[in-house]
């Protein structure tokens, strides 16, 4: 079972490409991870101004996860990858944004590539899913806040999607559980000042944290 291996291989470096990094420094904007939140992701390049760099952070990350789980789902079958791998493909790409092996293993939060994962598994639970992100940043204008809620929901829409749709998978499940739980974890500063009442709210920029 060597294909799948390396699928998930490929999926992790395909993620460790940290798109904030690369985008501000081909755009000649300043290293995300020197100022804000010091986190290379979309929200982060937004607080440099430049609203372009952040929406193709945003696209490029979740690409990285959508692309592979996409590769496995219409082209994996003949290679013995199935549900299974799609998941284990999904998890890679979005373990290789939070831990890259090409920036020391010094990553991002995984919101892009997490919603990235979610379209890639199924287009309606991607736009449920990022519907609920955009309604949470809309009314509260928390971009972590969004994805933290957001990411509770990812697994509660596909499995009540469960009982009618074809592609239910326990292990699809446990992947969106895990990636949920990841992504809380690395936002345990942004919970600290969510409670403090300390966040910066999107639309501020660079000196907020
Ligand atoms: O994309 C991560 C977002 O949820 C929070 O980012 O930069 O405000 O910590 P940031």
């Amino acid at each position: 079972q060597l294909y799948p291996l390396f699928a998930i291989l490929a999926a992790y470096l395909v993620g460790s490409l940290a798109f904030a990094v690369l985008v501000s420094r081909v755009m000649g904007l300043s290293d995300p991870r020197t100022f804000g939140s010091k986190n290379p992701g979309a929200t982060n390049v937004l607080r440099s101004g430049s609203k372009p760099a952040a929406a193709i952070t945003l696209l490029l990350d979740a690409l990285k996860g959508m692309v592979p789980v996409l590769l496995v789902k219409f082209f994996g079958a003949p290679y013995g990858m199935e549900e299974g791998t799609m998941a284990a493909v999904g998890l890679a790409a979005f373990v290789g944004h939070l831990w890259p092996v090409f920036f020391h293993f010094k990553g991002g939060k995984g919101v892009a590539t997490f919603i990235g994962v979610v379209f890639g598994i199924n287009v309606w639970l991607g736009l449920a899913t990022g519907l609920t992100w955009i309604i949470i940043a809309v009314f509260f204008r928390y971009s972590s806040l969004a994805s933290l809620v957001a990411a509770v929901f990812a697994p509660v829409y596909y499995l009540l999607g469960d009982r009618a749709a074809w592609y239910a998978d326990a292990r699809v499940a446990l992947a969106l559980a895990v990636m949920a739980m990841m992504l809380w974890y690395r936002h345990r500063e942004n919970i600290a000042r969510l409670l403090k009442g300390k966040e910066s709210r999107l639309g501020a920029s660079k000196k907020g944290a």
